[in-house]
């Protein structure tokens, strides 16, 4: 059971990790039946600070909270108050006067969901939802669930399982995110990048490096694409799109290479046509929508430990 908030993926023990894929996986089995909504967060409020923009997360935690019957408060800094320069302390006690018990933060500043965590401006449990360039651990926990579920991995965790994280490494949260967790489930991690887009100090990470894309793809069980996150480069990370795409990208000929029980996996969005071909990202080996679909019941097992719900089984 976790406690408190979940502000890094490195802030879950491997049984914790492990238990709240368990949880999430009784949660999916129920909300896929014909009764999708639990009572078990009845009373309690959950709100969605949301300053960056986000698809799948905010709505996913959205229907995850409506699923344990919480109430639902969803904030998008577009048209809200803080376009008129209100701080982060004050929308978080007015959070705070609206009587939140959860709040799910995305933010473009690294350390923003710890900073709302460690000041007393808000008593609730705080949710990372992705912050800057550095966390989204709710997206690690959701793609190690589709890792399970797809491998139906003998153990119960993720030993002799091979991942291939390939892309902007530099700028993803989810990378980050990924590596700390799947590594500590037992995952062989190796990152596919080209130089410009790998971080300062990578060497010392649990983690191979390869800038080769063609000799490592034959080998991994799972290949995660990432998106080129353009809109965080102010510099000239590699020559072309087309280059970068040629060297890095997913296309039918990479995925023909791919063993026969190998998955596609890609956070989204995705830039189709630059890290991931139209037809790769749709091929029978992608799980991309699963990885959405998984989401929710990962929120929802997130959700359910952190305010404390009531049995699961307790309908009343
Ligand atoms: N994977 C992910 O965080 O997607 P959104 O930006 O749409 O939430």
């Amino acid at each position: 059971m976790i406690t408190g908030h979940l502000l890094s993926a490195a802030d879950l023990s491997k049984d914790e990790a492990l238990n709240l894929l368990a949880t999430a996986k009784e949660l999916a089995a129920i909300t896929d039946g014909p009764n999708k909504k639990l009572p078990t967060l009845r009373g309690k409020t959950v709100v969605n600070l949301f300053f960056e923009d986000s698809t799948r997360t905010r709505i996913s935690f959205e229907t995850a909270a409506k699923r344990l019957s919480a109430d639902v408060i969803n904030f998008s800094a577009k048209g809200s108050s803080v376009s008129k320069g209100e701080s982060l302390k004050d929308t978080a006690q007015t959070l705070q006067a609206m009587g939140a018990d959860a709040v799910v933060i995305r933010h473009g500043s690294s350390g923003a969901a710890k900073r709302l965590a460690d000041t007393q401006w808000i008593q609730a449990a705080v949710i990372n939802a992705g912050d800057g360039t550095h966390e989204h651990p709710t997206q690690a926990l959701l793609d190690a669930f589709t890792i399970k579920q797809h491998l139906r991995a003998k153990e119960s965790d993720l030993s002799g399982v091979k991942v291939l994280i390939v892309g902007d490494i530099l700028h993803s949260r989810v990378a980050r995110s990924n590596i700390l967790l799947l590594s500590k489930l037992g995952a062989e991690i190796v990152l596919v990048a080209p130089p410009t887009l790998l971080p300062v100090g990578i060497d010392k990470w649990p983690v191979k490096i390869s800038y080769d894309l063609d000799s490592e793809i034959g080998e991994c069980d799972v290949v995660m694409m990432l998106r080129i996150q353009l809109e965080r480069m102010a510099d000239s990370f590699f020559p072309t799109e087309r280059e970068y795409s040629r060297r890095y990208g997913l296309n039918s000929a990479r995925l023909a290479k791919l063993k026969k029980n190998s998955i596609v996996m890609h956070p989204g969005p995705m830039n189709r046509g630059l890290e991931i071909s139209a037809d790769s990202a749709d091929d029978l080996k992608s799980v991309i929508v699963d990885q959405v679909k998984n989401g929710v019941a990962v929120r929802m097992a997130v959700l359910y430990e952190l305010l404390g719900g009531a049995p699961i089984g307790d309908s009343k």
